[in-house]
Parts: structure tokens; C-alpha cells; sequence
């Protein structure tokens, strides 16, 4: 029998050591125009700002077409790899796939970290990273509460599912600075996903104004 965490797929040598390079440049070049991300803390669900620096790589440059060719080649390798378990229904999640959102560039400097948190959102099936460089301490990519650890090398792939088990956060730099690119994998793309959303919403709005109505699906917590 499996483990969640054999779900993981970590693929060495993803990115070529060039490649790393023009991605840390286009960091130290564009730095001025960093944003910090919020997210809740998984334990507390409280909206919790990390301590990296977060640049989106601007679409259509080749540092995005870098991080969109090799998030492909993950996804394509990742389903292969969950073939061979013989236990998923595979042709569904290739279609979940489709998409990447928000591909981008992250500098951790010393004391840098994000918190327990998961990617999951509505539409996101997978997440998926790419580590940079090698010469920093600390940052080791932690899941469920460090109860599985991830010393990522130079140049290595990883992605996983994104749903609400799949906790996960970076340890603190201890020394050095790290950098690695990121991204969320969703099953359509981010402007269909955010009018969808908006409508499910509003239409969830009006059913819970309109109780009397008879509905097919029943709102669990309100008679
Ligand atoms: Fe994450």
C-alpha cells in the first residue's frame, strides 16, 4: 500500500543551471516591485502574510515561458508516475490539469518563511515548484507539520495535489538566500474560474435569501 506523501513527485534537474540564473537575475533586476502574499495559517485559518518576496513573472517574457514549458513537462510526468500505482482515476484528473495560474518568482533572505498553509482553492487540482539554488541553510520544505521534510536541490521539480490535506510551508532561512518559482494548476483558466466563482456566490447569495423556494441541494445550515 502507498503513502500520501509518495503522491509527491520530485524530479531532479528540471531546471538547467542557465535557466536558474536568468530566474534569479530577473529576481535581483525586478526586486523594487515585490509584494508579500496572504494566506491563512492551516491550523488557525487566521490570514497570515509570509516574510518572501514575491514577483509574478510577466506573461509572454522567457523567464515565464521557462517556468510554463517545465510546469508542463510535471504535469505530464506526474501523471505518468501515478499510472504505475494503479489506484487513480487518472483520465479525470488529466482533464483538472489544463491550466496554470500565477507563475512566480520567490526570494526567502534570512528569517524568510511561509506558514502551514495549502493551496487549495476552487478550481486548483496541483501546485507545483521549482527550487533555484543550492547555497542557503534552513528552508527545508515541510509537510503536514513537518511530518515529511524536503531538502530540495538545485534545479529540482516538485508537485503535488493542492486540496486541504496537503498542508505545507518553508522552514525559516537559517543563512544564504533562496529563490524558487511557483505555480497553481487549475482545471480552467484564472478568468472563467473568478466569473464562475462570482456567479456561484451570487447564486448561493439569492438561494439563502429565498429559503421558501424549493431547491434540489439544501444549504446545511439553515431550516
Ligand atoms: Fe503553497
Amino acid at each position: 500500500m502507498f503513502k500520501i506523501k509518495d503522491l509527491i513527485l520530485r524530479v531532479p534537474n528540471m531546471i538547467s543551471s542557465q535557466q536558474c540564473k536568468l530566474l534569479i537575475d530577473h529576481h535581483i533586476k525586478n526586486e523594487k516591485g515585490y509584494e508579500l502574499e496572504t494566506c491563512p495559517e492551516a491550523t488557525t485559518g487566521i490570514n497570515t502574510t509570509s516574510s518572501f518576496k514575491c514577483l509574478t513573472l510577466p506573461p509572454g517574457s522567457e523567464v515565464h515561458n521557462i517556468i510554463h514549458l517545465k510546469t508542463r513537462e510535471m504535469v505530464q510526468r506526474w501523471l505518468k508516475y501515478l499510472k504505475k500505482f494503479k489506484a487513480f482515476h487518472l483520465p479525470l484528473l488529466s482533464t483538472k490539469l489544463n491550466y496554470s495560474h500565477q507563475y512566480r518568482l520567490l526570494k526567502y533572505e534570512p528569517g524568510a518563511k511561509i506558514h502551514a498553509h495549502t493551496d487549495f482553492a476552487d478550481y486548483v487540482y496541483a501546485s507545483c515548484t521549482f527550487n533555484l539554488n543550492d547555497n542557503y541553510s534552513g528552508g527545508l520544505f515541510k509537510f503536514w507539520n513537518g511530518q515529511h521534510t524536503v531538502k530540495l536541490k538545485k534545479g529540482e521539480g516538485m508537485i503535488w495535489p493542492a486540496d486541504y490535506f496537503w498542508i505545507h510551508e518553508v522552514a525559516p532561512i537559517k543563512k544564504g538566500v533562496r529563490y524558487s518559482a511557483n505555480c497553481f494548476i487549475k482545471s480552467i483558466d484564472q478568468e472563467l474560474s473568478l466569473k464562475m466563482l462570482d456567479q456561484t456566490y451570487d447564486m448561493a447569495r439569492k438561494r439563502i435569501e429565498d429559503p421558501q423556494a424549493n431547491h434540489q441541494s439544501q444549504y446545511f445550515w439553515k431550516r
